[in-house]
Parts: structure tokens; sequence; C-alpha cells
């Protein structure tokens, strides 16, 4: 390939700010937090950290409900504490991804504000309205009908997720010129891209025409579920927004433009855009959808590999604060070649925040339910608290995260005086340093940042694949099973193991991949 971009040879560390650092004892992290945690994330050999919401908000859905776009949630800081992570980050070769939140703003919002004021209000079509109560059967993200009823102007406005996060109106011309305006705020501050939120949702149908029954949808399964969002995700329109993104942010040298999207393989892809003017990373989420099992995941790879456009670049997701994290998903021991695999797969890996120590849910107890999607639709699963508990750096009594005399926003997991940076950093087999080595020799390895991809071997337990850079190969063993497993491949060297005991060893043709055990190998 030309000379790859630094967000092509780069591995992304995602920072969930409430949960990393907290730096004036309101049991909640913050940015001077996360400066101070610069050195560790540079240590660890990342190239981008990318920062879920900072800006005011009223906290309804935990900074994903903006009030102002151009400011600092006075919780994590002002925009002096940004600058300087941002030149601390830049010092460091960091670069920063912050989130935009174009889809809804929150009830907060002056844009809405002044929209709920009066049916004239300037502001009043930023929004989307109508006269019936509910005018459809669309759902929202976070249970219930999507529509709520303003008693005050005798309409009804939508919301995907929160009513208190309304959805903004893209058609209107205003909101996308003040939306751009966002993107060259943060551009020109210095930030070196952004991840976007709930963009398949960006556009409904015009006609509001109601959403079809999914059939394979059961009840006690997520409510939301239950209707196929034909009228109210992906529309054609949201890659017309996409591709002005993306004009704009070719005026600035070297940008990213990251996108959420959960659609099937063939509809993400879309997303690249015509001539590979959209996104230039739709995220890719399907390891997180697909059961952990050698040949569905390979079966996973070489779909996107075959469905990516000519020139697009490939990108992969084990985790994130809105799903269960990969040591719970797949258990302490696969979450290993879980890692293996995310750090030596083509494309640009996202690591979650803690999953380099191997955390995993925290269950929560009732009384300390903090996220909305618990609260509104209780005991199916999907609260996303369990993933979101905070950062645990060392031994002392709440794990450095914050001081011992403050109670953390969310509790720690119960083994936080074991599963800790300054713990795990001291040991050569830990998860953490296993992070390490891979991102270290993934960085040192043109095979495994840019090379090709082939699969050499599955079967049911085990699959083998290649990457080569030119005259540089690097092969890749993973055993998903708990079980020994001989797979026969060409002779090489192991460069690494999951195990962290054999570098260097040399393999025959035919060689043992211990219980849950991954290779890379010459
Ligand atoms: C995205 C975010 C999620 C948030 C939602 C609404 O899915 O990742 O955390 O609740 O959008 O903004």
């Amino acid at each position: 390939m030309d000379q790859p971009e630094w967000w092509q040879r780069g591995i992304v560390y995602q920072i969930y700010p409430r949960s990393f650092q907290d730096t004036n004892n309101d049991g909640v992290g913050d940015l001077p937090g996360i400066t101070q945690r610069l050195d560790y994330l540079q240590w660890l050999g990342v190239d981008a950290i990318w920062i879920s919401p900072i800006f005011p908000s009223p906290m309804a859905d935990f900074g994903y409900d903006v009030a102002d776009y151009c400011d600092i949630e006075p919780l994590f800081g002002a925009l002096s504490d940004f600058d300087r992570l941002v030149t601390g980050a830049h010092a460091r070769g960091i670069k920063i991804i912050v989130d935009y939140v174009p889809n809804h703003t929150s009830d907060q919002h002056p844009w809405f504000i002044d929209a709920r004021s009066a049916r004239g209000s300037e502001h009043r079509d930023w929004y989307i309205w109508n006269d019936a109560n509910p005018p459809n059967n669309w759902l929202s993200v976070f249970g219930g009908n999507a529509w709520q009823w303003d008693a005050g102007t005798g309409q009804s406005y939508y919301h995907a997720y929160l009513k208190e996060q309304p959805d903004l109106n893209w058609r209107n011309r205003a909101v996308q010129d003040a939306m751009d305006d966002v993107l060259r705020f943060w551009f020109d501050r210095g930030v070196d891209g952004v991840r976007i939120d709930a963009l398949r949702q960006l556009v409904k149908d015009s006609q509001l025409r109601d959403n079809p029954p999914d059939p394979d949808w059961q009840p006690g399964q997520d409510p939301y579920r239950s209707l196929v969002p034909l009228y109210t995700a992906d529309q054609p329109e949201v890659l017309e927004h996409v591709a002005r993104w993306r004009a704009l942010s070719d005026g600035y040298s070297e940008r990213v433009l990251i996108g959420e999207l959960w659609l099937p393989i063939e509809r993400l892809v879309a997303y690249y855009g015509v001539d590979g003017r959209g996104l230039h990373l739709p995220f890719n989420f399907h390891l997180i959808l697909t059961p952990w099992q050698a040949r569905q995941i390979v079966s996973l790879v070489e779909k996107y590999e075959a469905a990516l456009p000519e020139g697009a670049w490939p990108t992969w997701v084990l985790g994130n604060h809105d799903r269960p994290r990969i040591a719970s998903r797949v258990g302490a021991a696969q979450a290993r070649v879980a890692a293996m695999l995310l750090l030596t797969l083509r494309g640009t890996p996202t690591v979650y925040q803690g999953d380099e120590l191997g955390i995993q849910d925290v269950p929560i107890p009732p009384e300390l339910v903090q996220d909305p999607a618990e609260k509104n639709v209780p005991g199916l699963g999907l609260g996303r608290d369990p993933e979101r508990t905070p950062m645990q750096w060392d031994a002392t009594i709440n794990a450095g995260f914050c001081a011992p005399e403050v109670r953390p926003w969310l509790p720690l997991t119960a083994d936080h005086d074991v599963r800790n940076v300054a713990s795990q950093r001291d040991d050569g087999q830990s998860m953490l340093t296993l992070y390490q080595r891979l991102i270290e020799l993934r960085r040192a390895t043109s095979a495994l940042c840019v090379g090709t991809y082939r699969t050499l071997h599955v079967d049911s337990d085990v699959f083998a694949f290649e990457r080569e850079a030119g005259a540089q190969r690097v092969r890749v063993a993973l055993n998903l099973s708990h079980e020994p497993r001989a797979v026969r491949l060409p002779a090489g060297d192991v460069l690494l193991s999951t195990h962290l005991d054999r570098a260097g060893v040399h393999v025959d043709e035919t060689f043992e991949l211990r219980p849950d055990e991954g290779v890379i190998l010459t």
C-alpha cells in the first residue's frame, strides 16, 4: 500500500472519562486525570485516544446528552484542561479523538429550550415535531415509544434515545451549518479526529412510516428489537452528511472520521462512501456480535475482507462502553486469545479501557444502578454500568482511581487489589504485559500493521492466518478451546505466545497449541 496514514498503522484506545482517573475528589474521572495518565498510555503504546463525551451535559445519558457542543463539562474540567491534554498527548505522539454527537442534543441545549418555547420559535424546525400523539410506532432504544408529547406547544417530538435527548432535524440546513461549525471548532483546537455517535439514526423517513415487526423477536428480549428499524436507521441521506463532513475534514490535515454504526457488513461498508469519500473508519462491531467460535470468526473476517471497497481500510472492535466486556463474554483465558486476535487482524484496532487488564463486568446492585438503559428497561441485562466501572491503577483503596475516602461513582471489580496496572506491569505473564507486547510487536512489524490477510487453516476449535507485507510474513494461530490442539503450519519461530513463555522457540510444521493459547510465528 502507499504510505499508510497514522490511523491505519495505529491503535486507538477508548477512554470513558467518568471512569479513567479522578483528580478532584468527586468520584468521577476528569480531564486532568487523563493528562496525568498519559505516560501510562505512551508506555502501553497506543497511537490515539478516543474520549467519550466531555461536553456540558445534564448527564441523563452520561454525556451523550450534550447541552453545549463547544465547551467542557465542569465535572471534567475546563477548555484549558482540554488544551493541556492535547498538548501533553501530542508531545508523546498520541492523537486525540473526541466524540461528536450529531443525532440529538440534550433537552437542556439552548436550541431545544428555544424550540420548545413556541411553535413559531427560531429553532422549532431544528427538531422533529408532529401533531399526532404518537405519530407512529417508532421505538426508543431506551424503552417505550420514541415520541414525547409536549403539552406546552401541543405537538410530539422524536427521540431515538431518551426523551431528554431530542433528535435534531438534519433536513434543516441551519442544523447542518451549526453542526459543521462544531467540527471546525474541535479541529481548529487541535483534535485529530471524531468518533461520530449514533450515526445510523441521523436521518429518519420523511413520511414517518411505521417500522415493521421483526419476526425473530421473542418476548423477554430487548423490546427495541421487536421492530426492524427500516425507517429510522441507515436512510440514504445519512451518506450525504457523511460526505459533507469528509469534505470538511479533508480541509485539515490528517484528521480521521470514525462512525458508530451497528449495521450488517454489507451496509456498513457503504459508509466508506462513493470513491472512498465517506468515513475513514466505519466502526466494525461484528467481533462483539459473533459467537466465539473459530469457524464463525473466520467466516466473519473473510466476509468483511471481501466486502471492503477498493482502498477501504478495515477496523475491529472487541468492546466498548455499551457492551459486556470481552473477559466476561469469553472468560479470562480466552480474553487473552481475543487480545491477540484484535491486535493481529488487518485493520485498525480499538482497545476499550480496562480490557488490557482483563477487567470483567461488575454486577451492579439495584440501588447503585446509574444507566438509564437499565432503569427504563430493567432486568434484561441491557444496563451498561457493569462495563463502565473505574479503571484500576494500584492496590490501594479505590485502586488509585479516586482518593481512598471518596466513593467512586460505580464500584470497582472485587479483585481490584490484584487486577490493576501496578501489579500487572511488574508481572511478566499478566494480561497487561500481553497487551503491551502485542502492541509493541504490531508496531514493529509491518506485516502486522499493514500487511495483507489470508486464512491458512480453520477447524472447529483452531484457526490460523497469515499477514504479509513485502518480504515479511507472519502467521497467527489461535486455539479457541480449553484443550490442547495440534495445528499444521509452515515451521517457524514463536514471536509471541498468549502465555508469554515461549518467544524464540522453534516449532515444527505440526505443533501443539496449549489450551487457550494463541501464537504469532515467523
Ligand atoms: C451511542 C453511545 C451510547 C449512547 C447512545 C446515545 O450508542 O455509544 O453510549 O447512549 O449513542 O447517544
